[in-house]
């Protein structure tokens, strides 16, 4: 029994080869490629690559080669059905159940498929062709559409009197030819009527590039219809599980880091055809988890940027709100927020790719910020709506599923409002009131700290536990021996405290001379100390946050070590670097 094609393309989607090969296969990034040992036999020097724009892998010295299905029947002997499954259950999917009726659906997507290409096919020459339709040509001229972006769109026109119906009904069946959402049934005239008549048509692809769908804008200025329209749900399009473009986009993920997310058809275009290519469109529907699912496939950095007016900031807040539950630690998602009454189409088109970029790189803001800032700026500054803000945001980061970010969200979070909060610092309590200064103070925060690696923060948590519980710690120095920080300052700080605990007497915050300016910096940029303060005189608590701080330094100086091999091994490709690799990846997961 043969699997349908859409099963066996869903887990193509979920899936990149390079992912699926690196479980067994040590790769290295090499420009487009990813290059390895190969698999298949013993060598030294890499003959093995794997190319997921492509979606397949290659072997040089065995000319072994094929898609990831190929890849684990081959290298765990498995038959076809069984990597199927394996690779479902690893792309977070059911096992596929066969019935009878998937023959039936088979064959029912090869027709709807079909007719989706002859309808697109068909208007798109339309379009370039027929005189009859240079107003259309002309209205695209008008919105700066090139000819080349209509080729590449597939862009098409349907006039006001089509009939493709009857075109195609001696072909297809009727339910097929309905199911395809294409044409409706008008009860009056009792005919079938095409639904995106007397407009200009975008097809929606599927992740392999075949239409599946479309959206219809009106040419002409009323109000009395939608502006666009897009296909209704059908057997085979269902709306957020889709995005306008990705065929394409994701064919840039080897060489772009990042993707945009965008509302509109024509921001799409007008991104691409000014070369912003890495971009997507969610059609006009909330955004999915299911679709920050599939983007993540394929890139890591998301950069949503909607309408500049009230409906795109309203449209954003929604999408922050309902996807922040699904950050991932190697994950981002950021919002860029364009000026008053443009859209993305607009911006790029009046300032050009470049600007773009540049105006992206400074003026993103991570999904955590503009939430915290969107309900701090719904807040006022008295004791009790600053209860409801921090109810609210304290909520938003619980939702976060993934453990690691949702503490240090959360921490995050309470750091921010440990500055608003009057009171604790005059400095602070004046700002924040509008969206742009609050905006321009965080990001002076987090350049300040962004100057700081990760592990310098994480020591100044570690010395700050230590610094605030002297006489805890030299209770239990045993904890703190043996820590090895990387920072020259903050190892002469170590070094001098465990000199002074070890020695035989009582000791006290005083007894340590630490350098002002970096007492200031461990105070500020400890990001622990909202957490110690809620704990502060329950020792056990103390004790296993102290625990906790050292096994993430330690667990830094084997991401270092293994950074360091794993560089070494990219050039060397010795057996042995490869081995001792592994061992201390196997330490890191036990620690
Ligand atoms: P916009 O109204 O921002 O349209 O809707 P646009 O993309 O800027 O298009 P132009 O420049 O006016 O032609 C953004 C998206 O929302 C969906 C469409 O997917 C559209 O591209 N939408 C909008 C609808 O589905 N129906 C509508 O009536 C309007
Ligand atoms: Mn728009």
């Amino acid at each position: 029994m043969k699997y349908p094609k859409e099963y066996l393309d869903e887990i193509k989607t979920r899936l990149k080869v390079s992912s699926v090969v690196s479980k067994s296969v040590n790769l290295k990034k090499r420009g487009k490629e990813f290059v390895g040992l190969s698999p298949f036999k013993t060598e030294k020097t890499p003959s093995f690559t794997v190319n997921d724009e492509k979606g397949f892998y290659h072997c040089f010295s065995t000319a072994e080669h094929g898609n990831i299905f190929d890849f684990i029947m081959k290298t765990q002997n498995l038959k076809f059905g069984e990597a199927v499954k394996y690779l479902a259950n690893l792309a977070g999917m059911q096992p596929y159940m066969f019935s009878k009726k998937d023959e039936e659906r088979e064959k029912q997507w090869n027709e709807y498929s079909e007719i989706f290409k002859i309808y697109v096919e068909f208007y798109h020459n339309e379009l370039l062709k027929n005189h009859d339709f240079n107003f259309a040509r002309e209205y695209l001229k008008k919105r700066k559409l090139s000819k080349d972006d209509v080729l590449n769109f597939k862009i098409g026109f349907v006039p006001f009197n089509a009939n493709f119906y009857e075109k195609i009904k001696s072909k297809f069946s009727e339910k097929n030819i309905i199911d395809t959402g294409l044409f409706y049934f008008d009860d009056k005239k009792q005919i079938y009527v095409e639904r995106f008549r007397d407009r200009i048509i975008f097809p929606i692809n599927s992740i392999t590039g075949q239409p599946i769908a479309l959206g219809g804008r009106t040419i002409k200025e009323n109000n009395y219809l939608a502006k666009y329209i897009n296909s209704p749900e059908t057997p085979f399009f269902k709306k957020g599980s889709n995005l306008y473009n990705l065929d394409y986009a994701r064919k840039f993920s080897n060489k772009i880091e990042y993707i945009y997310l965008v509302e509109g058809y024509m921001d799409v275009i007008g991104l691409s055809s000014q070369g912003v290519e890495n971009v997507v469109a969610n059609l006009g529907t909330s955004l999915t988890d299911k679709q920050i699912l599939i983007l993540n496939q394929f890139y890591d950095d998301l950069i949503i940027c909607f309408d500049g007016d009230e409906s795109g900031y309203k449209a954003a807040l929604r999408a922050a709100e309902n996807i922040i539950k699904e950050l991932k630690p190697e994950k981002q998602i950021s919002f860029l927020f364009l000026p008053d009454k443009e859209d993305p189409d607009s911006f790029v088109n009046k300032n050009g790719k470049d600007y773009f970029v540049e105006f992206t790189k400074k003026n993103k803001v991570s999904i955590h910020d503009f939430i915290f800032y969107h309900y701090k700026n719904q807040s006022k500054n008295d004791p009790s709506s600053l209860a409801i803000f921090e109810k609210n945001i304290r909520m938003i980061a619980n939702s976060i599923k993934d453990e690691f970010i949702k503490k240090y969200v959360l921490e995050d979070f309470l750091e921010k409002l440990s500055l608003l909060t009057p009171n604790t610092s005059k400095k602070f309590s004046k700002i924040n009131y509008k969206k742009a200064q609050s905006l321009k103070s965080t990001r002076q925060h987090f350049n300040e700290k962004k100057n700081l690696s990760a592990i310098e923060i994480k020591e100044f948590s570690f010395l700050y536990l230590v610094i605030k519980n002297p006489i805890l710690v030299k209770n239990n120095l045993n904890l703190i021996e043996n820590v090895k920080l990387f920072t020259d300052e903050n190892k002469i700080i170590y070094k001098s405290i465990i000199e002074e605990l070890s020695k035989d007497k009582e000791v006290s915050i005083n007894d340590f001379s630490i350098d002002p300016q970096i007492m200031d910096k461990i105070e500020k940029f400890a990001s622990i100390k909202h957490i110690l303060n809620k704990i502060e005189n329950d020792e056990y608590r103390i004790i296993e946050l102290l625990e906790e701080v050292v096994r993430d330094i330690k667990n830094n100086e084997l991401e270092i070590r293994i950074e360091e091999l794993e560089s070494k091994f990219s050039k060397d490709l010795n057996e042995h670097t490869f081995n001792e690799i592994r061992e201390l990846k196997k330490l890191q997961k036990t620690n």
